[in-house]
């Protein structure tokens, strides 16, 4: 049962479209990482509910169009297995057993969960799935015994509690999963584009992977810069100004240039803004060209249909694994 390649679990909430902030912050990586490592993406549905549970019905369309916006990011579908999450029992399975020895505390200090906690206005009350999550995610990553798991800044302390439960469940049963490493991106966090700290679709301040060029120009033309710059000699401050943040994460090579004649005031705004408007055209071209091919009928659910059945099949083998360590492998037990 040795796997031939290393192996990545990561993916996504469907809540929406995905924007640049998820490009830059983990589909790039994904990308660029799907021919070395042995790749699953989860469409984290039962996630999902867990703030949403009282909007099941976005779940159909929002588990599309992450697909596709995976898909258009690059990911082949032909080496990549996409799933989508509630439809694997072994994960159900798991965080059921894991849950038995995660400790409330541990969960409740959590920092990317306290955080969440805020932005919902949940930290009086909460329900017992949101604050089980990372348990959840911990099945997420583990059903499939994944090795490396590529993440934005914010997700590391959860997939700390998933390196924490491949542990104590190694050493309370037996060693049966390896402990997944989280990878982050070398792109910090995405600013949105109304200079506040993160791109979020509840915030109204992101450039969605399925954006039109016009889209795409409005909304950089109008973004947040620095405020000093009234005429266009004035010479700038690129550290606080939302559009520099985007050349560093998308121009690298360029920005050191755009930085000094910002400072010297030999560059406007509006030239800055124009050049930048080609660099995340030149992102989003391909990204647009790939997606009208995967919007062919069919297609997207052919694709999550062939990585759910994949998926299974990798869970049924951990789950076997895991029962036979935990004793409860019943039936096979008494032929032995
Ligand atoms: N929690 C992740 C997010 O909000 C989504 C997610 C669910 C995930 N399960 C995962 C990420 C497993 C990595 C691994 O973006
Ligand atoms: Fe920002 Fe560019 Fe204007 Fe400088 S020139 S303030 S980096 S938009």
């Amino acid at each position: 049962m040795n796997k031939e390649r290393k192996r990545i679990l990561t993916g996504d909430r469907p809540t929406g479209p995905l924007h640049l902030g998820h490009f830059a912050g983990s589909l790039q990586n994904r990308v660029k990482l799907q021919k070395e490592y042995e790749t699953f993406i989860i469409v984290a549905d039962v996630q999902t509910l867990s703030t949403n549970f009282d909007h099941p019905e976005h779940l159909p369309a929002d588990v599309w169009q992450v697909t596709l916006d995976n898909l258009s990011a690059g990911l082949d579908p032909e080496i990549v297995n996409i799933f989508i999450q509630s439809m694997v029992p072994q994960i159900a399975e798991l965080t059921v057993f894991f849950s038995m020895f995660i400790t409330v505390n541990r969960l409740r200090h959590n920092p990317t969960i306290k955080t969440e906690a805020g932005q919902h206005g949940f930290e009086e009350n909460m329900t017992y799935g949101f604050l089980g999550y990372p348990v959840s995610q911990a099945a997420d990553i583990l059903f499939c015994r994944a090795d490396l798991v590529p993440v934005g800044e914010d997700q590391l302390p959860v997939v700390e509690v998933s390196r924490f439960t491949a542990r104590r469940f190694n050493e309370l049963y037996g060693t049966v999963f390896p402990e997944p490493e989280g990878l982050k991106s070398e792109t910090a966090r995405l600013v949105g584009l109304d200079g506040k700290a993160k791109m979020s679709k509840s915030l109204g301040n992101c450039i969605y992977l399925r954006d039109s060029t016009e889209e795409v120009r409005k909304k950089l033309m109008s973004a947040v810069t620095d405020p000093a710059r009234i005429h266009k000699d004035d010479p700038g401050h690129p550290e606080i100004c939302t559009i520099f943040s985007y050349h560093q994460a998308f121009n690298r090579e360029e920005s050191p240039d755009i930085e000094e004649r910002c400072r010297k005031g030999t560059i406007g705004c509006v030239a800055c803004k124009k050049r930048m408007i080609q660099v995340i055209e030149e992102i989003l071209d391909p990204i647009r060209e790939r997606r009208i091919r995967f919007e062919k009928p069919g297609l997207i659910e052919e694709i999550l249909k062939t990585g759910t059945e994949a998926a299974c099949i990798e869970g049924s083998r951990t789950m076997q694994l895991v029962r036979g360590a935990m004793h409860t492998d019943y039936f096979d037990r008494r032929k032995s």
